[in-house]
């Protein structure tokens, strides 16, 4: 069953969004060559908790970590833990915390130092614009369907892949909620949108194939051809004035 938000809700879910933003924010300003992973989970940690929130990731499923760190053919689910990261490296830090009962959960992209080549740098580019494209689709009476058409066609025009076997979510009092919300899909087809909607939309793109495989920790998810991956990431509240995003970084 898909839960539709309140207003009061709504109010909630913007605080719980933006102390993930501002945590974001400071994880972005840590990273460089030379730390380790294991680095940003204690800032992720102790910055979630400082603004009142608790990690969500933590435990869940028995995830041991606060924030997830994914490293070049890694696409998700990264745990944190001794590898430092190096100049050149594709880094997705993927962060949730619930803040009054409701969760926000966001993710982003970068590189250590500059990109290592021309189509690394517009892998990246690509995979936050396929975001955006996404965003622009989750209007109210749009389905499904348009949402995940929109990520996929944007991304497949430049040439690189979305992954198929994860997928964004309902968000709420949990962070996965109904519906699935597929990063590939056709217009016209799937669940209705409707105000008071909450979703977390998240491309995973690939430079190459869309298949991926998951590691023998349990968690670590990674391209199966080892090409770079990105992964952005956005909870975002659909109402009749369209999709305001909650873990925009002001
Ligand atoms: N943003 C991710 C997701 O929606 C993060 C979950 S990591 C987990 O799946 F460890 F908490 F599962
Ligand atoms: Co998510």
């Amino acid at each position: 069953m898909v839960e539709l938000k309140s207003t009061r809700d709504r109010e909630k879910m913007r605080h719980a969004g933006r102390v993930v933003a501002e945590v974001l924010v400071l994880l972005r300003q840590a990273v460089r060559a030379g730390i380790t992973t294991h680095d940003l989970d204690v800032i992720a940690d102790r910055e979630i908790r400082a603004r009142g929130g608790i990690p969500v990731f933590k435990g869940y499923h028995g995830y041991p970590a606060s924030v997830c760190v994914s490293i070049n053919d890694q696409v998700v689910h990264g745990i944190p833990g001794d590898r430092v990261m190096r100049s050149g490296d594709l880094v997705s830090i993927d962060l949730g915390a619930t803040v009054e009962g409701f969760v926000g959960d966001s993710a982003f992209s970068m590189f250590v130092g500059e990109p290592p080549n021309e189509r690394a740098a517009e892998l990246l580019k690509v995979t936050e614009e396929s975001l955006y494209q996404g965003i622009q689709a989750a209007v109210v009476g749009a389905r499904l369907g348009d949402i995940g058409a929109a990520v996929q066609q944007y991304v497949e025009a430049h040439g690189f892949s979305v992954v198929r076997d994860f997928v964004g979510h309902g968000v709420g009092r949990q962070m996965h909620e109904e519906p699935q919300v597929p990063n590939y899909g056709t217009p016209g087809k799937g669940m209705l949108v409707k105000p008071g909607l909450a979703i977390a939309i998240e491309p995973m793109v690939n430079l190459g194939g869309y298949q991926v495989d998951v590691e023998d920790d349990g968690w670590t998810v990674t391209t199966r051809d080892h090409s770079l991956s990105a992964h952005f990431e956005h909870t975002i509240f659909i109402d009749a004035d369209g999709p305001e995003i909650l873990t925009a970084i002001s």
